[in-house]
């Protein structure tokens, strides 16, 4: 951290505040993104503290500094953990919580035969209710405090992931699944003008309550009609500071059949581009197998990509160009994909992450996996200056990491020179055991 910004935060918290925590550890916060600037855009501190106030971070320093600007502020001494902002999964799909884990299908026979069956159960806003809450308490125990998900066609279930969410205080994203093509099974699919007026009025209901956004969410093109790509398009034009979330290339079949769907497009990108389902507030999952042109487009208006290595790996789909993709300037996430992707957990993600780049090539450093799982995403989701980040003034999600949690990893960290080397095999092989705890604005959960 350069030392002027040190200095205002420092009086900040002599002036400022009367009730703030002290929260003594590690503490590992970001400068600027680690792709661009390598690791010098990260400030590490061995001692550090970080001062929150109510939801807030009110400042970041060595700690013996933050205890004499505060000397009344209550004390939390972590110990050796290290404090990190929380995680923010940019890709998921909750009410896929209870079929995580399903065996041996690719990606259109995963979803006609274990995901369509299991998603049409949230009929039930009961069963709706009760996923919501069992699925955010699993991401607070393994350390993610902001999620962006899919819900089913069902109102009810954005209702129930949204309201879970405000119980817990969690920054969430969160959309209704739109689908109204017969490739979508009967008892699982809207209209256009269905998905349009549900749409608006949930996003009406929650965008912008307490910690809510909307996200409007066609599910992708083979499940939607023109009509309904149509309507969303114009649903996103009449409310441009939503985002908006879909899939895109990610397995070479579904490509395929695509283009059956839609012989004049162009491309897969432009079965969104020519339905006003392209633009900067575009989330856009998986991204894999993308054309030259999908690659510029994307870049010139600033969409998200969004990378989910564990789905990739698990339905068997394809590996992400991370390093090609990153050097020509696009934003990108990661995520989990659940229950496409196999764990919960964005440790996990990020060791997938660096697998598949060791795949390509491109040995992602720990600096840069951690700022994927934390500002990265925020990024991706338009929202990097309140969360994925510590420092003054962002919401206090954050969460302290214990860098010896089992003991296949105590002995590795023991030979450990800096902290990359330490935290490096918490991210290869830590779960949620390595989450001592979650702070979700400022209150532990
Ligand atoms: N493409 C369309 N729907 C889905 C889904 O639920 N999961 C994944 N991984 N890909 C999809
Ligand atoms: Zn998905």
């Amino acid at each position: 951290m350069r030392f002027g910004a040190l200095a205002v935060m420092l009086r900040r918290v002599c002036i400022g505040d009367t009730m703030a925590t002290l929260h003594l550890g590690q503490v590992l916060s970001f400068d600027g993104s680690p792709f661009d600037e390598g690791h010098d855009a990260v400030w590490h501190e061995r001692r550090g503290a970080l001062a929150v106030e109510g939801d807030r971070i009110l400042a970041v320093g060595p700690a013996d500094a933050m205890r004499a600007a505060h000397p009344a502020a209550e004390v939390i001494d972590h110990g050796d953990g290290l404090i990190v902002p929380g995680f923010v999964d940019a890709h998921a799909h909750y009410p896929q919580t209870g079929m995580i884990a399903s065996w041996g299908k690719r990606l259109i026979d995963w979803l006609n035969h274990y995901t369509f069956p299991e998603e049409m159960r949230f009929a039930d806003p009961a069963h709706a209710r009760a996923v919501a809450g069992r699925y955010l308490d699993l991401l607070l125990d393994h350390g993610t405090t902001s999620v962006c998900t899919y819900c089913t066609i069902h109102p009810a279930s954005v209702d129930a992931i949204f309201e879970a969410a405000e119980a817990r205080g969690m920054r969430v994203f969160a959309g209704k699944t739109c689908m109204d093509r017969d490739t979508a099974p009967e008892g699982l699919r809207d209209s256009a003008q269905s998905a349009y007026d549900d749409s608006k009025a949930l996003l009406e209901r929650w965008h912008g309550t307490g910690r809510a956004s909307y996200v409007i969410t066609p599910r992708f093109s083979p499940t939607s009609t023109v009509a309904q790509l149509e309507a969303l398009g114009a649903l996103w034009g009449e409310h441009p500071d939503c985002l908006m979330q879909t899939h895109l290339s990610e397995q070479v079949d579904e490509i395929a059949w695509v283009k059956s769907l839609y012989p004049s497009a162009r491309d897969y990108l432009d079965t969104y581009e020519a339905h006003g389902l392209l633009g900067a507030g575009g989330l856009y999952g998986h991204a894999i197998h993308l054309e030259p042109r999908e690659r510029d487009r994307l870049r010139e208006v600033g969409a998200s990509l969004i990378h989910c290595p564990t789905s990739n790996t698990f339905i068997g789909s394809g590996l992400f160009d991370m390093g090609g993709l990153t050097r020509e300037g696009q934003i990108v996430g990661l995520a989990t994909d659940t229950g496409g992707g196999s764990s919960f957990s964005m440790l996990r993600t990020m060791a997938a992450a660096y697998e598949i780049g060791q795949l390509r090539h491109r040995p992602l450093h720990a600096s840069e996996l951690l700022w994927l799982a934390t500002q990265g995403s925020a990024r991706a989701l338009h929202v990097d200056d309140r969360i994925g980040n510590l420092a003054a003034g962002m919401e206090a999600d954050f969460i302290v990491l214990d860098l010896a949690s089992t003991p296949a990893i105590a002995q590795r960290v023991a030979q450990a020179g800096d902290i990359w080397e330490a935290l490096f095999p918490t991210i290869m092989m830590g779960d949620d055991r390595a989450v001592t705890s979650t702070w979700v604005a400022g209150r532990k959960r």
